[in-house]
């Protein structure tokens, strides 16, 4: 994710670019940038840092006066954030300059086709290349810059939200989008132009939202025609009148960053596996994994090593990777690992997960795993992050900026990355059939729309979380994959609405925790069609024998767990391996709904830091 913001108008830009990228820095902050145009001359200034960075540089640096303009707070996905790969980028001529919300999926061969010709790069992004494909196609063809961008785009595939603008032609700004969102403010004589609607609201209500496929040329003193990138045919602009107030904009119309980011899921992990799974040629490109591909093939163990959430992931991961590559996995809370002088040998291979990229006790304990021997790859959701810097390797989610402080999106985004690497492990090791490879990558594919269809859930846990919102306590019990589900969505519950809550492999329930089952206690079981699903009937009926309140997730259309359970939440069926993408959907509505039926802080709950940056 990203802000981008243009403007073109009466009024002077600057302000207005500066201050709507100030409202949308929760969609990415790591680096920021602005270009205007006073009438004679494309300025461009450029941070890595806040907006507030690129404010003091920028007014020191250019001139700040013009009535077109256009900037970009930005969420790296290629390339660590700095000054020149901070957006705006230019083409090598100097006359185009493009910002960019997105991930341009193929940009390598085309930044190789461009070198071929000539063209020569300052960064390390996949927006120089997209800019200089628009340059290269509009010399070849003498076309003008918006014949030139749908062009060009026919050649890309990824996403992308992009504000393109020509010196020579300043009298316009090309906007296209793919996948990331682009809104342009109508006004009275100017048009503005973001991610959302934030940066405009006090100037227009009046919106039009591009739908995917779609670019626009937006130019004063014309009427603003939007046309299909695809074959150039023309669409009807839908003016919408917005009734949003500035939070609620931000927010993305949900009353939190949570539940936004619950249901950002479908995206991200699409955006996740985006470039990287190929269920056709049955090839997944992840350049940290390729590069030491030897080392985790000639790996003994590997050793995962995080905090909360990102344990959990680890925890999923240990049940793929061994299924899938049959390598030993151990999984180890950061905190323990970094204290207890563990035995590593230079043919362990450790795994890092962390959603900030700044946990003190997982920086930590990659030191120490460092320093005897050990390789480290990390999985991180911010680019350049302490720790995916301290790692010898790694491969990124691209969830976006996660807000809430319970973490939803990250920890889905966080399986997918670890099941690609895992499938990527067997087909080296030859410990997958072709037909099972190929069956798991088809399956991957198809989990975001499973995600959404699970994302339908929220009503029937809304109305389970009223019933329940006033339990002291909850136990959470999954099989298999499920049990890290299980852990992970007893920490939902107890970290954003204070219940205390636990979870236990379901089996291990009557080693103890049974004693606790009583009419008083709900009791979540995870009973998907798959895995143990005979195992986990059985410890159903131990609990309803014991007159607990049981709310099962299921599969859609189950009927046997339907007769015993008080509450059954259906979700769509997948693969064992695969279901904790799913499962684990109802059980973040289920917590969220319930902290709100409390009254509970959902996005910053008591005692609790987005990142715990200290011991
Ligand atoms: C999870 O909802 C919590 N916010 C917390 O457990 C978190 O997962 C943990 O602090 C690890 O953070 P990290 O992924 O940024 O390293
Ligand atoms: N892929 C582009 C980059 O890494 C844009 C990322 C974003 O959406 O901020 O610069």
């Amino acid at each position: 994710m990203c802000g981008i913001v243009g403007y073109i108008g009466h009024r002077e830009a600057y302000p207005i670019v500066i201050k709507g990228l100030k409202r949308l820095e929760y969609r990415g902050y790591d680096s920021a940038g602005v270009m205007l145009y006073d009438g004679s001359d494309l300025k461009v200034s450029k941070t890595k840092g806040k907006v507030s960075d690129l404010e003091e540089r920028s007014t020191k640096e250019i001139s700040t006066s013009g009535t077109i303009g256009m900037g970009h707070t930005r969420w790296a996905t290629h390339g660590v954030p700095n000054d020149v790969n901070s957006h705006p980028h230019l083409s090598n001529s100097g006359n185009l300059a493009i910002i960019h919300n997105g991930i341009i999926e193929n940009y390598e061969p085309l930044k190789k086709e461009l070198i071929n010709r000539g063209y020569t790069f300052k960064s390390d992004t996949d927006t120089e290349v997209l800019v200089n494909l628009i340059e290269d196609v509009q010399k070849k063809d003498g076309l003008k810059l918006g014949k030139a961008v749908q062009v060009a785009l026919n050649q890309v595939v990824g996403a992308y939200a992009i504000c393109v603008f020509d010196k020579n032609k300043p009298d316009e700004i090309v906007v296209a989008r793919l996948g990331s969102p682009l809104a342009i403010g109508v006004g009275e004589n100017e048009f503005f132009i973001a991610s959302d609607a934030s940066p405009f609201i006090e100037y227009t209500s009046n919106a039009i939202y591009l739908e995917d496929e779609e670019m626009a040329i937006v130019r004063l003193h014309k009427p603003l025609k939007i046309r299909k990138i695809k074959d150039d045919s023309l669409v009807d602009p839908y003016v919408q009148e917005l009734q949003m107030n500035l939070e609620q904009i931000e927010k993305g119309g949900y009353d939190h960053f949570m539940l936004k980011e619950i249901y950002e899921q479908p995206n991200v992990i699409k955006d996740t596996y985006r470039g990287r799974l190929h269920s056709t040629t049955g090839i997944i490109q992840m350049a940290g994994v390729e590069d030491n591909l030897e080392k985790f093939l000639n790996a003994d163990r590997i050793l995962i090593i995080a905090c909360g959430t990102s344990w959990h992931a680890g925890l999923v991961a240990e049940y793929i990777i061994e299924e899938f590559a049959r390598i030993p996995v151990e999984v180890e809370y950061a905190s323990e690992f970094r204290y207890r002088n563990p035995i590593i040998t230079p043919k362990d291979v450790v795994i890092a997960i962390s959603q900030s990229g700044e946990t003190a006790d997982t920086l930590a304990a990659i030191k120490l795993a460092k320093e005897k021997g050990a390789f480290v790859f990390g999985v991180c959701n911010v680019v350049g992050s302490s720790i995916s810097r301290e790692t010898n390797g790694g491969a990124y989610t691209h969830a976006g900026p996660e807000i809430g402080v319970a973490s939803t999106k990250a920890f889905t985004t966080q399986i997918t990355v670890l099941t690609m690497m895992a499938l990527r492990l067997a087909k080296a090791k030859g410990t997958l059939s072709n037909s099972d490879y190929f069956r798991y990558l088809q399956e991957l594919e198809l989990i975001p729309e499973k995600v959404l269809e699970a994302l339908n859930t929220n009503d029937i846990s809304k109305e389970i979380a009223a019933i329940y919102k006033d339990a002291s306590n909850c136990l959470y019990l999954g099989r298999g994959y499920n049990f890290p589900v299980a852990l992970e969505g007893a920490l939902k519950l107890k970290e954003i609405s204070y219940i205390h809550a636990e979870g236990y492999p379901a089996a291990e329930m009557k080693h103890g925790p049974i004693a606790l089952i009583d009419e008083k206690m709900p009791v979540v079981v995870i009973a998907p069609k798959q895995g143990h699903y005979d195992k986990v009937v059985s410890n159903i009926q131990e609990i309803k024998s014991r007159s607990g309140k049981i709310i099962a997730i299921v599969t859609k259309g189950d009927v046997q767990v339907k007769e015993l359970a008080d509450h059954v939440i259906e979700i769509p069926e997948t693969s064992d391996a695969l279901s904790p993408l799913i499962t684990t959907i109802p059980l973040q509505l289920l917590s969220y709904h319930i902290a709100v039926l409390r009254g509970c802080n959902v996005d910053q709950p008591r005692n609790l830091a987005k990142s715990v940056t200290v011991e």
